[in-house]
Parts: C-alpha cells; structure tokens; sequence
C-alpha cells in the first residue's frame, strides 16, 4: 500500500503525531544543510518561484520529499525543495510549494512546513500567495501585504489533541497575526504597496459572484485558498509572521471572464520578481 501511495502513509504520520514529525524534518535540515539555526522562512505560493532568485546566495538544497512527513505536490506552479540561503546576516529556508486542503491533505499536513521552519529556528515567517482581487481598486500582477484574514475554511492546524509539552496551549490569540512590526518594514522597503484582508476559502473551486460579494461585505480585500492555517501554526509557536498576496486575478464576477488557473501562474511570474526583491528588502531590515 505505502509503495503503491507513498503519500498516503506520510501523510499518516503527519497526522498522528505532526510535532514530533515536524521536530524530525528540522533535526534533518540542520543536519543536511549544516551552518546552525535558521532565522527567516519563506513559503513560496502558486507562481512565485521566479521570486527565489531575489532571495539569497544559495548554500544547500534538499527535496522536500526526502525530509520526514512532506508529501508531493499535485498542483502546477508548486516545485519541491527548501533552500538555504543567506541574506545579509540572516540564513534563510525557502520552501518551494506548498501543501493545501484541497489537495486532501490533513491540516498537519498544511502546516508541516511552518512547523519544520520554527523548529529550524526560523522566528519569523514570510508566507506568499497568488489571490484573487476582492477589492475593486487593485490590479493584477500588483503585491499586497496582508493586514487580517478571515479563515472561512472551517478549519484550524490546532483541532485535535492539544499540543504536547512543550508547546503551548491551543487556545492561541490572533490579534496582530500578521506582525505590525513586519508589516512597517514592508512599508519601508516598497512605500507604494497597500495592505488588505485576505478570505481563505476551502477550494479548489473558485468562488461564485454571489459569494465574492459576500466576501466583500465582511471586509474582504483579497481571496485564496491557503496562508491562513499556516499562520495560525506559526502563530502558536511564537513565530511572527508577514503575509504578502501577489493579486493573479479579479475575483469571480468582477469582469464576467472565467477564471483559470494558467492565468493565475502567469500573472504570478511576472510580479514574483519585484515582490522576491519586497522580501528581501524586509530581511535585510530585520
Ligand atoms: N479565488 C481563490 N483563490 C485564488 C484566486 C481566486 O480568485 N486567485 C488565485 N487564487
């Protein structure tokens, strides 16, 4: 059975017991890549693969497949590696692709990377995302630094067991989820771009009019199906955390085209570069 589905039995153990798991893959990224701790991740969304460039000397690689509980990915434009590189004097772990829910993966799963990333000794957390645009006045190919979320996938990385000792209680407070500190630097490093609200839905269908308008009534700026489980992880292990959406697409029935996913990857590569140069610019502002 695991020959035939190696990702079924990976993502077992995810599940059962996903901090040991996650302690495992750091102990074997600190092993494979040598040098000590890790300060800054960078989980790198639909599209954004162009922005690794900007992102530091690279040191070592590893696939993400040969490091205990990651599964493969099943959707174009997510590659699978984590590199380290250094930027300034800060040694950075960029995760290429990324686990979602829609791909049938367990929350643990979702979060495995962030998990690993703490672990590795990675305090803050760069999470990266294609979104479509909610807000009316945002254009494609345009980064934008999250401010809130609204989590509408029903889900949460904390459902089940508590988390063991020494991990903190699950019950973990959301307000600055995104850090105000990170958000700042941001500013610093690009002062024209704009911050806004990202709704996460379940996917991977995209959304009908009726509910983009919906979603805008609650406050929503930006739409997508990841990120928001991966801050809330992060968040529980006291990583701060900076959320940045490259906008792909207006969103479902904004202009009465289909939406389409090779569309979405398009617009992600040609953008990736000024957002990888955003990143690093925040990084060296640490
Ligand atoms: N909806 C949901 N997820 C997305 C979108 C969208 O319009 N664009 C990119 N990811």
């Amino acid at each position: 059975m695991s020959d035939m589905y190696p990702n079924v039995e990976r993502r077992r153990i995810a599940h059962s017991e996903p901090f040991g798991i996650a302690e495992q893959a750091a102990a074997d990224i600190a092993l494979k890549m040598g040098g000590g701790p890790h300060h800054v991740a960078v989980i790198l969304g639909s599209g954004w693969g162009e922005a690794t460039q900007h992102l530091g000397d690279l040191r070592r690689e590893v696939m993400l497949l040969d490091l205990p509980g990651f599964a493969a990915s099943t959707v174009p434009g997510h590659g699978g590696s984590v590199r380290s590189t250094v930027i300034g004097d800060k040694r950075v772990l960029t995760f290429e692709g990324r686990a979602h829910l829609y791909e049938g993966n367990s929350t643990a799963q979702v979060v495995h990377a962030v998990r690993t990333a703490v672990m590795s000794g990675c305090d803050v957390v760069v999470l990266t995302n294609a979104a479509g645009a909610v807000n009316l006045d945002y254009e494609v190919g345009q980064g934008v630094v999250i401010s809130d979320h609204l989590n509408l996938t029903g889900h949460s990385p904390l459902w089940g067991a508590p988390p063991p000792r020494p991990y903190a209680q699950r019950f973990v407070d959301l307000t600055d989820a995104y850090s105000p500190r990170l958000r700042a630097l941001a500013k610093e490093a690009a002062p024209d771009v704009v911050e806004g609200v990202y709704a996460a839905m379940h996917g991977p269908h995209y959304e009908t009019p009726a509910e983009i308008e919906v979603l805008r009534t609650m406050g929503a700026d930006l739409v997508g199906m990841s990120t928001v489980l991966e801050t809330i992880a992060a968040r529980h292990l006291g990583a701060e955390v900076l959320g940045l959406s490259l906008v792909t697409n207006a969103a479902a029935g904004v202009t009465g085209r289909p939406l389409d996913h090779n569309e979405v990857l398009d617009a992600s590569s040609e953008a990736a570069e000024r957002m990888g140069e955003l990143i690093s610019g925040v990084i060296e502002r640490l």
